[in-house]
């Protein structure tokens, strides 16, 4: 297990990617933005909020950060670079006072699902419409290509998820087709029990062998 160095980043024309930092205000109060409408229903039929405060979004960061440090792979940060403040004003300086809008990840799922990490992006409603998402999927897949050589990428989407499939296609992607995958299964780290299988659209790139070798 490698402990994260939270001084990282990756730079895009406009964008800073970098990991969550369980104790930088602007992710804790992103983290909350991002999820406060979210709700899930619990055993008793009862809606709940899935992040009812701060406490939680920090608890999600944590998350995050053990997902990373244990399998190399997981969620991060998507802020907008602020612009330079002046001629010195050095990139270190414009990334730690980025506005997070999103979260790009490459994702293992855990048992049961295709042994090759899938390419994921949201964005703040307002940060849509704007070609963040593409990117951003360029910096993050660039960076595992060129520190990690990992160049065998999938995407997972719902059929009627038109802004993602664009994306994913203007991002090189090729549409493998419907399957039926575990994508409930957050990560490797967090297992979901009693969860079924979901129809999604299958995307692929860079496959170095048949998808069937996969399970696909
Ligand atoms: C999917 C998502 C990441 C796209 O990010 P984005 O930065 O807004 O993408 P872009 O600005 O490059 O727009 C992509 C294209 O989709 C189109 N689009 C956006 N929303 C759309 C919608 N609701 N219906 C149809 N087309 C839509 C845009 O017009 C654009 O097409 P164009 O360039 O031909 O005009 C963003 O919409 C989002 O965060 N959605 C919620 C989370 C999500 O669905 N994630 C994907 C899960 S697999």
């Amino acid at each position: 297990m490698t402990m994260l160095d939270f001084s990282f980043y990756v730079t895009t024309p406009r964008l800073a990617i970098t990991y969550f930092n369980p104790t930088k205000e602007s992710h804790i109060d992103f983290t909350f933005e991002m999820y406060k409408d979210y709700t899930k229903v619990d055993e008793n039929g009862n809606i709940e909020h899935i992040m009812p405060g701060r406490a939680a979004a920090i608890e999600l960061i944590e998350a995050r950060v053990t997902e990373i440090e244990s399998t190399g792979y997981g969620r991060y940060c998507v802020s907008v670079l602020a612009p330079p403040s002046g001629p010195d004003d050095d990139t270190a300086n414009r990334v730690q006072n980025a506005t997070p809008v999103g979260l790009v990840g490459l994702n293992l799922r855990g048992p049961g699902t295709p042994p090759l990490p899938d390419i994921g992006i949201n964005l703040l409603p307002s940060a849509r419409g704007k070609g963040y998402a593409l990117e951003a999927m360029k910096g993050l897949s660039d960076y595992y290509d060129r520190e990690k050589g990992v160049t065998e990428l999938l995407g997972y989407c719902d059929d009627d998820n038109t802004a993602s499939k664009k994306v994913l296609r203007r991002a090189g992607f090729e549409l493998l087709g419907e399957r039926n995958i575990w994508v409930s299964q957050k990560s490797p780290a967090q297992v979901v029990t009693g969860e079924q299988p979901k129809s999604v659209l299958v995307w692929t790139r860079g496959l170095e062998k048949d998808p069937k070798d996969y399970g696909l």
